[in-house]
């Protein structure tokens, strides 16, 4: 891979005191916690990170679960990110146990769509909530999650999004989930 398209998509959220999102919350779901920070901010790697006390890296990647019918209906209803009245957001990195990454990939789709519905689910909440996701598994550096997910949002569909997680979290999927911290965010006046 060229070293210019990888820094094109590689991305990297530092938590500490400065930043444009500021942290409203921030839970252990499961496994090990992360610092408690003030702060996020987001940045494209060829930027260089000041020291803050955490450094989650990812990259945006090709899609691995989709079907066609699946893609037509995401593209038709999501929205991209950085719409002006989306001034919350959710960081919520991922690590699945190594179960799931001992499975193979027919059996992953069926985990994460015919069993769990997440397509399906996450769909029904669109175009409300705006989504992007990055890989860190493939990096060069080892990562302490697989999967850093953003997500923003209006502040009055906080409760939506909310119900969106209690269904995800309840989906066999989750059971594959051994570490999981959710920050809520929302945008500092600059
Ligand atoms: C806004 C509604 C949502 C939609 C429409 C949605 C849709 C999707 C789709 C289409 C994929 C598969 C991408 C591929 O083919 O590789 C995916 C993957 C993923 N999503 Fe969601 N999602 C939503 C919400 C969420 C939420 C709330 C979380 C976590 C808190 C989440 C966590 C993930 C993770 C970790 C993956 C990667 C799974 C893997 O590769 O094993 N998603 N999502």
């Amino acid at each position: 891979m060229e070293n210019r398209d990888m820094n094109d998509r590689l991305f990297y959220f530092a938590g500490g005191d400065r930043g444009e999102w500021s942290v409203r919350q921030q839970l252990t779901k499961s496994g090990e916690p992360l610092a408690s920070v003030g702060h996020v901010s987001v940045a494209n790697a060829l930027q260089t990170p000041y020291r803050a006390q955490w450094i989650l890296h990812g990259v945006t990647s090709n899609e691995r679960y989709v079907e066609r019918k699946e893609k037509d209906q995401l593209v038709a209803r999501q929205q991209g990110l950085g719409r002006t009245d989306s001034t919350y957001a959710a960081l919520i990195p991922i690590r699945k146990n190594p179960q799931w990454w001992d499975t193979s990939q027919d059996e992953r789709r069926s985990i994460f769509e015919e069993q769990s519905r997440h397509i399906a689910t996450g769909m029904e909440y669109l175009p409300a909530i705006a989504r992007k996701l990055y890989h860190c598994r493939d990096l060069e550096v080892r990562q302490p999650f697989d999967f850093l997910t953003w997500f923003e949002y209006a502040p009055e569909s906080e409760s939506r999004f909310d119900d969106m997680l209690a269904e995800l979290r309840g989906s066999i999927e989750w059971r594959y989930i051994d570490r999981e911290i959710d920050i809520r965010l929302q945008r500092s006046a600059a």
